[in-house]
């Protein structure tokens, strides 16, 4: 069954082939962050009139490169939410319609399903795809998810950020020193000339019980930290390094003790935060101290791409769900309302 993905959700224009016998075939993705630079973040018209202009070109050079027509597409999937209302029309309507014209079923994927099966899309040749029961971490600039994976489909939070998201809090904290947006990936890159333990922020949340997440604080630990300082630059890399080891750490605890809640060794690491390279050297860590697993996807896969709504939405539609001809999407949509699939 070969599907067309479409990601709409966001800044980003995403489009892929997955083909369940031959896996992926090809993937297109149109970044917009030049579009939203100058304002500092994403702008949503612009955002929604940008993946008009971007969508269809990208779906022609995606199955150019997949060697496909339209006439070999069995089904559709598209990203109905969450995400920005308007964004998200833009890619349903165009999703819908080419059901429509193709003659082929269509089917609604929520965007942090796409990220959590992720790390499924691609075949690991050494260990071969995690297979639920797991625990994911959801990591976005919109999400900080701790998910029960009891079945494909089946998703019970465990715990969640009650304030910003660990992606939020990256570019909040790239913002106030002077980082240019998106500020998330800059930081860390900043973060790698940093000395470790020259600024030690706390821990937020980990020295009492539970799975829940708070972000906020140590943004504001961070601008105190900064106005204070010589505003050197070895001193903005310094700090730099003791935030991004400060939610790296906080987010290595939670998993721990999520895996424990849970009873499984098995963890799936997903959303933009999940392409940071010393999250992903802690949790390989923590999973070789227990014998478990962390699998993460390619770091190209972590953030908004197509590629993991066409493999979300293959597994609906092999399982025969799709929905009705009608171009619908749900802005504020709850992961757990979800259907088992198969
Ligand atoms: O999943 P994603 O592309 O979009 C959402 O669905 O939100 O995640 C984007 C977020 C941004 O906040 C960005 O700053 C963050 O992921 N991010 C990173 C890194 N790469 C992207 N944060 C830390 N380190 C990175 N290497
Ligand atoms: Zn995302």
């Amino acid at each position: 069954m070969k599907v067309l993905g479409i990601e709409t959700s966001c800044d980003e224009t995403g489009v892929a082939v997955y083909d369940t016998d031959a896996g992926l075939r090809a993937h297109a993705l149109y970044s917009q962050i030049a579009l939203h630079a100058e304002y500092g973040g994403v702008v949503p018209e612009l955002a929604s009139r940008d993946h008009v202009r971007k969508l269809l070109p990208l779906v022609r050079q995606t199955l150019a490169e997949a060697g496909l027509s339209t006439s070999d597409l069995d089904g559709v999937a598209y990203t109905a939410g969450p995400g920005l209302v308007g964004a998200l029309l833009v890619g349903a309507g165009v999703a819908r319609s080419m059901a429509w014209a193709l003659d082929v079923p269509a089917v609604a994927v929520h965007h942090m399903e796409g990220h959590l099966l992720a790390p499924l899309l691609e075949d690991d040749p050494v260990r071969g795809r995690p297979e639920p029961p797991f625990v994911a971490l959801l990591v976005s600039g919109g999400h900080t998810q701790l998910v029960h994976v009891e079945t494909i489909g089946q998703y019970r939070l465990l715990g969640e950020t009650l304030d910003d998201a660990a992606g939020e809090a990256f570019d909040k904290t790239a913002k106030l020193m002077g980082l240019p947006y998106p500020g998330g990936p800059q930081l860390a890159a900043l973060a790698e000339q940093g000395n470790p333990g020259v600024f030690r922020f706390a821990r937020p949340m980990t020295d009492r019980p539970g799975l829940d997440f708070s972000f906020s604080g140590l943004k504001t630990q961070v601008l105190l930290a900064w106005q204070n300082s010589d505003r050197a630059d070895q001193t903005r890399a310094d700090i730099a390094r003791g935030f991004e080891d400060a939610v790296v750490e906080t987010l290595a605890i939670k998993c721990e003790r999520a895996l424990d809640a849970a009873g499984c060794d098995t963890l799936v690491v997903a959303g933009g935060v999940g392409a940071n390279k010393r999250l992903r050297a802690r949790l390989e860590e923590t999973a070789r101290k227990r014998g478990g697993r962390v699998s993460f996807p390619r770091p190209q896969f972590c953030t908004d791409n197509g590629a993991m709504i066409a493999f979300a939405g293959a597994l609906r539609l092999q399982a025969g769900q799709h929905e009705d001809a009608s171009v619908k999407v749900t802005p504020r949509w709850d992961m757990a309302s979800l259907a088992p699939v198969g």
